[in-house]
Order: structure tokens, then C-alpha cells, then sequence
């Protein structure tokens, strides 16, 4: 009986999630690119979005030559929901909103967004687009169009918001696709994976 009524809910998730009107962030930006740079300029290139499965992509780098990917790759085209009654936690960090895609299928475009997948035996998250919004990790832009995670901390019994810039380019893996791809760092550690260079991630509108 329980798991009935789940799925049920699930369904109903899936089909909420596929009508655009009833979706909480359906304010759409201009399409922008997302430029990845290291300190060094060792990295410095665009992103693209790379097949992983059935509608799912991660964001590699556009000449990451790496594993999986024919390079160059096209960079992809974002652009980033909001809502109208999204607010700035404080002024200059920016909104909160979600980073979105449109997949080209045959059947027409399938909106889709970034959301974090995770690996319980390593410190770093992997963003991936998926269709729809229901698991879309909330980013935000800052005044000089660097993308940020925002997030609180209590000190003495006040919340103090932040922007956190935990970007790395790494060699992944992600079923049997391999790509140098963007992660999160999470947590302030250096990431376990070796081959991450710690990069900004930033919107150049086109
Ligand atoms: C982003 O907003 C546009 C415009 O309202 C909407 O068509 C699209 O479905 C939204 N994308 C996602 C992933 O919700
Ligand atoms: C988004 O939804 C709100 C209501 O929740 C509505 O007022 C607004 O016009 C919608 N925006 C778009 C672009 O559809
Ligand atoms: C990101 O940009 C900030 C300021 O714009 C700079 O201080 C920082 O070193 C940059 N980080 C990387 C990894 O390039
Ligand atoms: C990245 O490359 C562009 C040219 O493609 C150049 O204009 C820019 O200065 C470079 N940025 C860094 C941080 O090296």
C-alpha cells in the first residue's frame, strides 16, 4: 500500500515537474556561455554539455580533451530560471535561481537543469543536467557573473550568508562516460580526486 501511494507521488512529481507554468523558477534569462578559468591559465575554456545517459548530461569542457569526448565540443547554451519571488539573501550576492539547458531531441526541446549527484566515497559533486526542475541545485550569479552556491552560517546566534566558489575541473566518471567535466568541491578540503584544478565559472552572455 505504501509503496503504491509513492509511486503515485513519484508520478505525480514527474508530470508536475513537466508543465512549465506550474514550475517555481520559470523566469529564463538571456542564453549565456559559462567560461571556465584557473588561476594559472592552465584551464581556461568553455563548457559544453556531454551525453551520460537517456537526457542526461554533464558539463565538460569544451576541448577537455579526455576519455569519452571527441574535442572540440560546441560550447552549450545556458541560461539561468529565477523567480519572481526569489530575493538576494543580501545584497550583491545575487539570486537564487537554477542553472537550465534545453535538450534538442527529435521530439523537440526538453527544458532541462543542473542538479548535484553524489558519491558517498568522494568529496565531490557532479552537476548534471536532467529534464525538468524538481532536483535542481539552487546557484546564484554574483555581480561579476561568477557562478556561486550560496549558504548560511550561525555565528553567535546570527545567520550570516555566503557565496561559495568550490568549482574544479576534473577527470570523471559517470557510467561508462569518462569527460573532464566540472565538480563541486564539498566541503573547504582539497578534492580526492588528483586531477582537479580549481577553477571560476563564469557567464559571458551571447
Ligand atoms: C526555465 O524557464 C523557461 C521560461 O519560463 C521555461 O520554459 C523552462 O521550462 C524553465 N526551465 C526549467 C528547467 O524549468
Ligand atoms: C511565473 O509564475 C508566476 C506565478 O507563480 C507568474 O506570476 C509569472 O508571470 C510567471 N512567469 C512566466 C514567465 O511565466
Ligand atoms: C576567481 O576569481 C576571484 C576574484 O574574481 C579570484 O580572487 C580567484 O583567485 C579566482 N579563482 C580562480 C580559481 O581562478
Ligand atoms: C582566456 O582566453 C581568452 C581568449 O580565448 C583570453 O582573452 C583571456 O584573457 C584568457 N583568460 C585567462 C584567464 O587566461
Amino acid at each position: 500500500m505504501k509503496t503504491t501511494t509513492l509511486l503515485l507521488s513519484l508520478a505525480a512529481a514527474v508530470i508536475t515537474s513537466a508543465q512549465d507554468d506550474s514550475s517555481y523558477y520559470n523566469e529564463t534569462s538571456a542564453p549565456f556561455h559559462l567560461i571556465v578559468t584557473s588561476e594559472d591559465g592552465r584551464v581556461n575554456d568553455t563548457l559544453s554539455a556531454c551525453h551520460i545517459g537517456a537526457a542526461i548530461e554533464s558539463l565538460c569542457r569544451s576541448n577537455g580533451n579526455y576519455g569519452s569526448s571527441p574535442t572540440p565540443l560546441q560550447a552549450a547554451s545556458f541560461n539561468f530560471n529565477t523567480s519572481i519571488y526569489a530575493e538576494e539573501p543580501v545584497s550583491g550576492l545575487g539570486v537564487g535561481g537554477i542553472l537550465t539547458y534545453v535538450l534538442e531531441t527529435s521530439y523537440g526541446g526538453v527544458p532541462s537543469s543542473a542538479s548535484f549527484s553524489y558519491n558517498p566515497i568522494s568529496n565531490l559533486a557532479l552537476p548534471i543536467l536532467s529534464p525538468g526542475d524538481s532536483d535542481a541545485q539552487i546557484m546564484a550569479f554574483d555581480t561579476q557573473d561568477d557562478l556561486a552556491i550560496q549558504s548560511y552560517t550561525y555565528v553567535d546566534n546570527t545567520a550570516t550568508w555566503s557565496n561559495y566558489y568550490r568549482w574544479y575541473t576534473c577527470d570523471t566518471s559517470y557510467s561508462s562516460y569518462r569527460y573532464n567535466a566540472l565538480a563541486w568541491g564539498l566541503g573547504a578540503s582539497k578534492p580526492d580526486n588528483p586531477s582537479c584544478v580549481a577553477v571560476n565559472v563564469t557567464r559571458v552572455f551571447l
